[in-house]
């Protein structure tokens, strides 16, 4: 069933990518992420699943769409037009980041997707709205990170494993204030580094797809992409580690009676407290052209998509190009 599925998702994502697209460097970035929820929503809604958002577009009370909690799919509404009563259909926590890149779209830059992670039941981490330190790896360099080491330790596991001088290792990482010294650390090792301006969701899933000339993504980045990055690399064969950053103690408290972490707030998660078992899947389209996925491209007739689909059970990595025609009326 999560075979069907996967697909059906895919088209959750198109449709909220060409929606956002139509705002690319239109300099509103509201708009843009508005137009990618709106249509996620509505497509999942359209979708024969019982499904329950548990990484969305935030709480309840700070967000009309897709906020945590939300039910989605027809199962939320009994069924109905499903031609299955309530309880029969599949049943899946869903992780959304529906726009991933809101500037980057705003502003016409590279990188940003559409996104959703889905699994059974508890099976993703409920990652609140706060940020988290990660390591990422692909397949090949498996078993050398360990964010509690220093980053040049990291760095030069990750190199071994690699079979590669430290000179030629990229390291991804976001531009932010907040990484000036991890950018002078990497620096110091003599590993390269590729800045990115937001998207690190892409940056962790780079080093686990060929030919896209990244090795590892380490720093501080939303907690939320976190956990959609670890669904993705478990199904990609890579690896990611994570530990929560708290902005505030309040912050900490909530997350504390809401259960996160098992108490112990401040550990490392490993890939698999972020997305558990072996029924994960991911599914991204392309907003804006990037190292991950071609953006959505119009054309005089209507658009073309680029997607990726991945199932952690199969391992198989699925690169999708649709054509839309947008005379053709919608089934
Ligand atoms: P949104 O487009 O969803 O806002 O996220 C972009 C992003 O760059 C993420 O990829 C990253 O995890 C997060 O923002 C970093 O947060 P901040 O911009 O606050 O440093």
């Amino acid at each position: 069933m999560d075979r069907n599925i996967a697909l059906e998702f895919v088209r959750v994502t198109e449709a909220a990518a060409i929606s956002s697209a139509k705002w690319m460097g239109r300099g509103d970035a509201d708009a843009a992420d508005r137009a990618a929820v709106e249509e996620m929503r509505a497509r999942m809604n359209a979708l024969d699943f019982e499904g329950r958002i548990v990484i969305g577009e935030g709480e309840r009370d700070e967000a009309p769409m897709l906020y945590i909690g939300e039910k989605v799919g027809r199962g939320a509404k009994g069924g109905e037009g499903s031609g299955h009563g309530a309880g029969e259909l599949p049943k899946f926590d869903i992780a959304v980041d529906p726009l991933e890149g809101t500037n980057m779209t705003a502003k016409g830059l590279p990188n940003a997707i559409s996104v959703l992670a889905a699994a059974p039941h508890g099976k993703l981490l409920h990652a609140p709205d706060t940020y988290m330190d990660k390591i990422a790896v692909g397949p090949l360099a498996v078993g050398a990170i360990d964010l509690d080491a220093s980053v040049k330790d990291n760095v030069h596991a990750v190199a071994g494993k690699l079979d590669k001088a430290v000179e030629d290792m990229t390291v991804v990482i976001l531009e932010r204030d907040r990484h000036k010294s991890l950018v002078e650390q990497v620096r110091k090792t003599g590993a390269r580094i590729m800045l990115i301006g937001d998207g690190d969701v892409s940056g962790a899933l780079a080093p686990s797809l060929e030919n896209r000339g990244v090795d590892m993504l380490i720093g501080i980045g939303g907690a939320p992409e976190g956990v959609i990055s670890a669904a993705a690399l478990k199904c990609l064969g890579g690896e990611i580690q994570g530990r929560l950053k708290w902005r505030s103690e309040e912050e900490k408290k909530r997350a504390k009676d809401m259960g996160v972490g098992g108490g112990d707030l401040d550990r490392k998660l490993t890939m698999e407290e972020m997305a558990k078992g072996d029924t994960v899947l991911f599914v991204a389209t392309g907003v804006t052209d990037g190292a991950l996925l071609r953006g959505v491209h119009f054309t005089s007739t209507g658009c073309e998509t680029h997607s990726i689909v991945m199932r952690s059970r199969s391992g198989t990595v699925r690169f999708i190009h649709a054509i839309h025609k947008f005379h053709v009326k919608r089934k």
